[in-house]
């Protein structure tokens, strides 16, 4: 079927589904409620906004309490452990509401149960889950939602793979003002502890066109600043039927009217071209920022992990980075315990925190995923081994950022403006092109417009600004 053929398919199942809950709306003299629990990446995130679209549309009520809803679909993650474990706990505690209400209706999908020894055990120990499906079949929701709501039988449906890319069915978005895109889906990288390749299937692309057309639609809804989505953003394009490069791409976005605001994540160090860099230099819209992951800063650990550069080739990638763009953010991840990882492979990660000067790192205690080459490993480390190496590297990482983090202190800079201020209403936070965030006196006409702000004070992670009248 082709793509344009799926999505009247999904959009008839949409009104199928609609008829059904309009039904059930009436039986119960008020709206059927339900309930989406992210727990991934900003990919992640994505789909879950896509679901919510969907749901909105059937005719539910879409509620930020998952207590309180008819139906709560947990869009799972699998990348560490505690993830998984996340889940488990939030299905334990819903054994007994279902008990109490078998009218309630519970949906798992995402990364987590594209793996089988996950849907074995929902098979067996969670049968009240009305609902599984995985990251292939996700653009068929609107189709598994009608089939759930004409069946009382818990309903399985897993791909391993899919080559189609469905565009155009609705998204409820969490901001008004900024929204993320996939541009590409899946990876071909196989790091050896990674699993996201066996849960996200191959690398595919979205066509520029479709992309710039999903930008459009956006901008004439009151976007003005999109976040470009992929594993490796850098490797877009390369495998369309006409071939496009990732900074072609952007410089396409570039163009689109009434756009103001252009991140993108993830960049893999191996693919970062210079065309990048340079794009990004002369651009008027890209942020200043570039989140590249490094994992670890030793040589044999990158080599083991597949990651395909070295310390040295990672680091003058920063330096041209920082020579070409002086007041561009750059953040990173890290993994600590990596089988095999001596301390002194912790010495050369650290030797990079300091030489890279990274404005924030995310930094992981590894975590085995079975499938992947480096859980098969027989030297898996010590946890309290791991646990001192962890504090050292993360220690490091703060102090860095610490220490970087005011270099904006006298400038002045645009912030767009997210929210009224958590502990303080008189007061809107913003994000910067770095992505710091800055607090200053303000309301909430503010939110979601672009305000010039003076910098006058660093505060730890922040900055406390003012709006320049
Ligand atoms: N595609 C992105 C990363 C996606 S996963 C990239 O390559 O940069 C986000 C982060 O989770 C990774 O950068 C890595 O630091 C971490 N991660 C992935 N697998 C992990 C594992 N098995 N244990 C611990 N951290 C892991
Ligand atoms: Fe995982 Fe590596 Fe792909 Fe990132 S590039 S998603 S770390 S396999
Ligand atoms: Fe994202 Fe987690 Fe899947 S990081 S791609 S939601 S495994």
């Amino acid at each position: 079927m082709s793509n344009i053929e799926e999505q009247k398919k999904q959009l008839e199942y949409i009104a199928m589904a609609a008829d059904i809950v309009a039904k059930k709306n009436e039986e119960l003299g008020r709206k059927l409620k339900c309930s989406v629990v992210t727990f991934g990446c900003q990919m992640n995130a994505r789909d879950s906004e896509k679901l919510a679209g969907i749901l909105r549309q059937v005719g539910y009520d879409l509620i930020d309490e998952e207590t309180e809803a008819d139906f709560v679909i947990y869009n799972t993650c699998t990348v560490r452990d505690n993830a998984n474990q996340k889940v488990y706990g939030h299905l334990g505690l819903l054994k007994s509401r279902v008990k109490k209400n078998p009218e309630l209706k519970i949906g798992l999908c995402g990364c987590m149960m594209q793996e089988p020894s996950v849907i074995e055990t929902i098979r067996t120990k969670y049968k009240f889950v009305s609902l599984v499906f995985g990251t292939h079949n996700i653009y068929k929701f609107a189709e598994l939602l009608y089939r759930m709501l004409s069946s009382d039988s818990q309903i399985i449906d897993i791909w391993e793979d899919t080559d189609q890319i469905v565009e155009d069915l609705p998204v409820e978005r969490k901001y008004k003002f900024k929204s993320g895109i996939n541009i590409m889906f899946g990876c071909n990288n196989f790091c050896s502890y990674c699993i996201v390749p066996y849960v996200r299937g191959r690398e595919r692309s979205r066509e520029p066109k479709e992309i710039v057309r999903e930008i459009e639609n956006l901008v004439a809804d009151g976007v003005v600043e999109v976040m470009l989505l992929g594993q490796n953003v850098n490797s877009y394009g390369k495998n369309l039927d006409n071939p496009i490069s990732f900074s072609e791409l952007l410089k396409e976005v570039e163009k689109i009217d009434g756009l103001e605001r252009i991140r993108f994540m993830t960049s893999h160090p191996k693919d970062l071209s210079d065309d990048l860099i340079e794009v990004m230099a002369k651009s008027k819209k890209i942020c200043k920022h570039i989140h590249l992951p490094l994992q670890s800063g030793s040589n044999r650990v990158l080599q083991e992990m597949n990651r395909r550069y070295t310390k040295e080739s990672y680091l003058e990638l920063v330096d041209k980075i920082r020579k070409a763009i002086p007041d561009c953010a750059i953040t990173t991840d890290i993994i600590v315990g990596f089988p095999g990882e001596t301390a002194k492979d912790v010495d050369d990660t650290i030797d990079v925190i300091n030489k890279a000067q990274y404005d924030n790192a995310f930094t992981f205690i590894y975590s085995k995923r079975t499938g992947t080459p480096a859980a098969a490993r027989e030297d898996q480390l010590d946890e309290d081994f791991v646990k001192e190496q962890f504090d050292r590297v993360l220690s490091r990482v703060q102090e860095v950022a610490k220490e970087r983090n005011g270099y904006l202190v006298g400038t002045r800079q645009t912030a767009l403006v997210e929210e009224i201020n958590a502990h303080d209403d008189s007061m809107v936070t913003g994000r910067l092109s770095n992505n710091s965030m800055v607090h200053f006196p303000g309301d909430s006409s503010m939110i979601g417009s672009l305000v010039d702000v003076d910098i006058k004070e660093a505060k730890g992670f922040y900055y406390i600004g003012e709006s320049v009248k």
